[in-house]
C-alpha cells in the first residue's frame, strides 16, 4: 500500500544517545516510505549506539554531527537547519538532552538547532524508567511542555538493556510517524470525534491459582489496530488480555485475564461507535477454579476438570441495545474459512468479519503477518498477504470509510 500522507514534508530528525537509537533507523525507513525527506542530526552519544554511516545510508541524507565543522556549517549552518524543516523529530530524546532542552543550553549541533527552530518540535524520550521518573527529568518533561513542545510517550513495557520494567520505552517508531502526521496536518484524521473499543490478546481461564488455561495469541493484531484507529483520530480503549506487548502510546490501556472480566471492561464502556473484537477469547473456563493448588494423589487418577462456556463478547455487544455503529469480529478458521466466516457474521451480529486461516503452516498466531479475507452482507473480498501493521491501516480506513458511508 501506498502511504505518501508525509510527501513533501521536511523532517530534521536528531537522534540522542540512549539504546532506542537503534529505533530510529526503523524510524527514518517510516518517514521517508511516507514520502518525508529526512534531515539527520546525530549527538556524540547517539554515536556510541549507532555509526552515522547508517543513518545516512537509510535516509539518503549528510549526516550533521558537528556544530564546529567547518563542513557542515558551509553546507547548511545550525540556522538553516533549524528553519528549513516542516518538524523538528527527537528520537531518543535522552534525559541529558530533555535537560539541556528545558534549560536553553547550545553546547553542541543538536541544543543548537533546538534553541534555533521556531518549528514545531516533537520529542520522543526513552530512558532507563527510575531516570524517566526522577523529579528533575519530570519536571524538565513539563518545562518542555509548558514551552510548546510536543512529547510522545514514553510507553510502559520492559527496557531492552535489562530485565527492568517500567516507563521509559520509547514509543514505536509508527506511533512517532502518526504523531508527526497528525502535527503535520498531513493525514486525513476521518475517525476524529468516534470512539473505539478493541479487545486484543488471550485470556487466561484459571485452573487454580497456579495453573490457567491459554491460547497461542500475541495480541499483536489487535493492538496494531487500536494503534491504527487512533492515528484516524478515535479515541481507542484497549482492552488486552495478558500479552508481552507494550501498551500503545495514546490509548487507554485496560488490562484483563478472564473472559468474564473481559466482557466486563467492554460493557463498561458502551455506549461505543466502533467495537472491534480481536481478543481470542478462551471459549470455556474450569466450572469451579480451585481456591488452592490442586494437589497431586499417589496413585490416582487426576480429577477430571470440568468446563464451563465463557460469555461471548462479540455476540453480546452484536445484540446489545447500546450497540455500536460499526461491530467488527474476527474468525480464526483452520478449515472452510468463508463459510465459517459468512456464518459467524449472521451469528455474532457483526457487520465485518476479518477471517484468516490459523492453520500452523500460516504461521499467523504470534506471527507478524496476515492474510485475510474481510466478509461483509456486500460480499466477500480477498485482501493480499500483509503484514499485521498493514492489516490494521487498512481495516481502520475501512472503518473510517464505513462510518462516513
Ligand atoms: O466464535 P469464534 O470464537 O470463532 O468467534 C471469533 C470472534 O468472536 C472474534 O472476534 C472474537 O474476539 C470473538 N469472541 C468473543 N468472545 C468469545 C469468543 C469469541 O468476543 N467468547
Amino acid at each position: 500500500m501506498e502511504h505518501m500522507d508525509l510527501s513533501g514534508k521536511r523532517i530534521l530528525l536528531i537522534i540522542s544517545g540512549g539504546i532506542a537509537a537503534y529505533k530510529s533507523l526503523d524510524l527514518i525507513r517510516r518517514l521517508r516510505e511516507r514520502g518525508a525527506s529526512v534531515r539527520p542530526v546525530m549527538t556524540k552519544a547517539a554515536q556510541e549506539f549507532i555509526t552515522p554511516l547508517a543513518v545516512g545510508a537509510l535516509s539518503a541524507s549528510h549526516v550533521y554531527v558537528d556544530l564546529f565543522s567547518r563542513e557542515d556549517e558551509q553546507d547548511v549552518g545550525h540556522i538553516r537547519l533549524a528553519r528549513e524543516a516542516d518538524l523538528v523529530i527527537v528520537a531518543p530524546a535522552s534525559a541529558d538532552l530533555m535537560a539541556k532542552m528545558a534549560h536553553g543550553m547550545a553546547s553542541d549541533l543538536a541544543t543548537a538547532v533546538l534553541l534555533a527552530t521556531d518549528r514545531p518540535v516533537l520529542i520522543a524520550p526513552a530512558m532507563n524508567p527510575k531516570m524517566w521518573a526522577a523529579p528533575a527529568t519530570l519536571r524538565n518533561a513539563q518545562t518542555l511542555r509548558n514551552d510548546g513542545i510536543h512529547v510522545i510517550g514514553p510507553a510502559r513495557g520492559e527496557m531492552a538493556e535489562s530485565n527492568e520494567a517500567g516507563t521509559g520505552r520509547m514509543a514505536e517508531p509508527l506511533e512517532i510517524v502518526a504523531a508527526a502526521i497528525a502535527l503535520l496536518d498531513g493525514g486525513a484524521r476521518p475517525l476524529t470525534g468516534k470512539t473505539a473499543i478493541v479487545t486484543s490478546g488471550p485470556t487466561h481461564e484459571p485452573i487454580d491459582p497456579v495453573r490457567y488455561i491459554a491460547n497461542r495469541s500475541s495480541g499483536r493484531q489487535g493492538h496494531a489496530i487500536a494503534a491504527a484507529l487512533a492515528t484516524l483520530g478515535a479515541r481507542v480503549t484497549l482492552v488486552s488480555g495478558p500479552v508481552t506487548l507494550p501498551d500503545p502510546a495514546g490509548i487507554e490501556t485496560v488490562h484483563v485475564e478472564t473472559a468474564q472480566e473481559m466482557l466486563d471492561a467492554v460493557l463498561a464502556r458502551l455506549p461505543s461507535d466502533i467495537a472491534v473484537m480481536v481478543a481470542a477469547v478462551a471459549d470455556w473456563r474450569v466450572a469451579t477454579a480451585s481456591g488452592q493448588k490442586i494437589k497431586k494423589q499417589p496413585g490416582e487418577a487426576p480429577a477430571p476438570l470440568q468446563l464451563a462456556e465463557n460469555p461471548d463478547i462479540l455476540k453480546t455487544v452484536g445484540h446489545h441495545p447500546h450497540r455500536p455503529t460499526l461491530v467488527v469480529g474476527f474468525a480464526a478458521e483452520t478449515e472452510h474459512v468463508e463459510t465459517n466466516g459468512r456464518a459467524k457474521l449472521e451469528r455474532k451480529g457483526a457487520d465485518l468479519i476479518v477471517a484468516n486461516d490459523v492453520s500452523p503452516e500460516t504461521g499467523v498466531m504470534g506471527g507478524s503477518r496476515n492474510q485475510v479475507n474481510i466478509i461483509s452482507a456486500g460480499g466477500i473480498d480477498a485482501w493480499p498477504d500483509l503484514s499485521k501493521d498493514e492489516v490494521a491501516e487498512r481495516l481502520a480506513a475501512l472503518i473510517a470509510e464505513r462510518l462516513g458511508g
